[in-house]
């Protein structure tokens, strides 16, 4: 019936399923408003009513498929204790942790309003969508949540990783809090009404191959096992962005009904290599919104023609970006939609 949840239970939808990672943000003009009005992002993220409002605007000018909660993966190590801001035009700025006194101090963030208010939103929002959209809900992996804890803003991740190699005990006993803290917040996300959990690996591609099971795979299979022991085979999306040749391995060792796969990684390739009834999401290059209309729909047409439509979800190969055009969306939609 719905189609994104068509593809994940091995079902054949009825038209090629779509979203786009991102889709409420600073490109829409109504996102920058309800901003404003809030205060700030965190504001933003933390204020039901708003967050509710936010995470519906982009179905309302665009024919989509799903609704993805409206919070950040951050909202986690917020809720677990750690100073969190925003600011304009520099990213998040993390309060960090560096050795064990660090990670005693960090709660499960259970107790926290801060994901009751989280929740709160998905609730709000299950009762306001159409009966064919889903609604994802989401959080970060382990490794890309634990890079920002250690370097505490966005723009490296040399330390993190050499944190992450040299494996110190504190940071296996950080790594395991946030498996137990993030299965906890999926599963509250779930019992107030996701029907898909996505879960963000962004910074995936910078772990070596040799690390990709410690730091990549193990801690996303523990939280998929732990979201399943309460809601068998429920429907996960694993987006181990940038992991390249390596999208099958996630998806064997994860158990993630589909993968997400960054841009120029062809999903025809990486397709083939999955286990049976997995399926693909993306994979259009953000900057190609930016570029000339004619580039972007050519390069449309070319996934659509080289994956089906009952093992994939239409979507970008990561965020997209403030500078976009809305008519630049707009004409994506419909390409996929006349075309589908
Ligand atoms: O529409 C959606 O996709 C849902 C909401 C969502 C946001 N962040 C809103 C947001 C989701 C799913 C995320 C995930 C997220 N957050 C990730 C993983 C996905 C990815 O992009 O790799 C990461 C790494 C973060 C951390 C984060 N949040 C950074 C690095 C930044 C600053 C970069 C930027 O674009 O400014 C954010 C801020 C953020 N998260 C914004 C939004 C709409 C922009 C904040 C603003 O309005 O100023």
């Amino acid at each position: 019936m719905k189609p994104i949840l068509d593809i994940l239970n091995g079902d054949k939808p009825s038209r090629r399923a779509m979203w786009i990672m991102r889709q409420a943000g600073r490109y829409l003009p109504e996102y920058r408003d309800l901003r404003a009005k809030a205060g700030s992002f965190l504001d933003l993220c933390y204020n039901p009513q708003y967050a509710c409002e936010v995470t519906l605007q982009p179905l309302r000018r665009f024919d989509f498929d799903a609704a993805i909660l409206f919070s950040d993966i951050l909202v986690v190590p917020h809720a677990m204790g750690l100073d969190l801001a925003f600011k304009e035009g520099e990213g998040p700025v993390l309060e960090t942790v560096s050795d064990m006194a660090g990670v005693d101090k960090l709660s499960d963030g259970l107790a926290s309003e801060k994901f009751a208010r989280v929740f709160e939103t998905v609730e709000r929002v299950k009762l306001k969508l159409g009966p064919l959209q889903t609604l994802i809900g989401f959080c970060g992996a382990p490794w890309t949540v634990a890079s920002y804890m250690i370097e505490g803003g966005s723009s490296k991740r040399a330390r993190a990783l050499a944190v992450a190699l040299d494996n110190p005990v504190w940071f296996q006993v950080l790594m395991q809090k946030l498996v137990e803290t993030s299965t906890l917040y999926l599963l509250g996300q779930i019992e107030a009404g996701a029907e898909v959990i996505q879960i963000f690996d962004s910074w995936a591609g910078d772990v070596p191959a040799s690390a990709l099971q410690r730091l990549v795979i193990g801690p996303m299979a523990a939280i998929i096992q732990g979201v399943r022991k309460v809601h068998p085979k429920f429907p996960v999306i694993v987006f181990a962005r940038g992991v390249g040749d390596n999208h099958d391995t996630v998806a064997r060792g994860t158990g993630g009904n589909c993968v997400g796969v960054e841009e120029d990684v062809a999903l025809s390739k990486v397709l083939v290599s999955l286990p049976a009834g997995v399926a693909v999401q993306g994979n259009l290059s953000n900057e190609l919104l930016l570029g000339r209309e004619s580039e972007m729909v050519a390069q449309t047409r070319g996934i659509l023609a080289a994956v089906p439509r009952d093992r994939h979800i239409f979507n970008l190969g990561h965020g997209i970006q403030q500078q976009t055009d809305i008519k630049m969306v707009e004409r994506l939609v419909k390409e996929v939609r006349d075309h589908g």
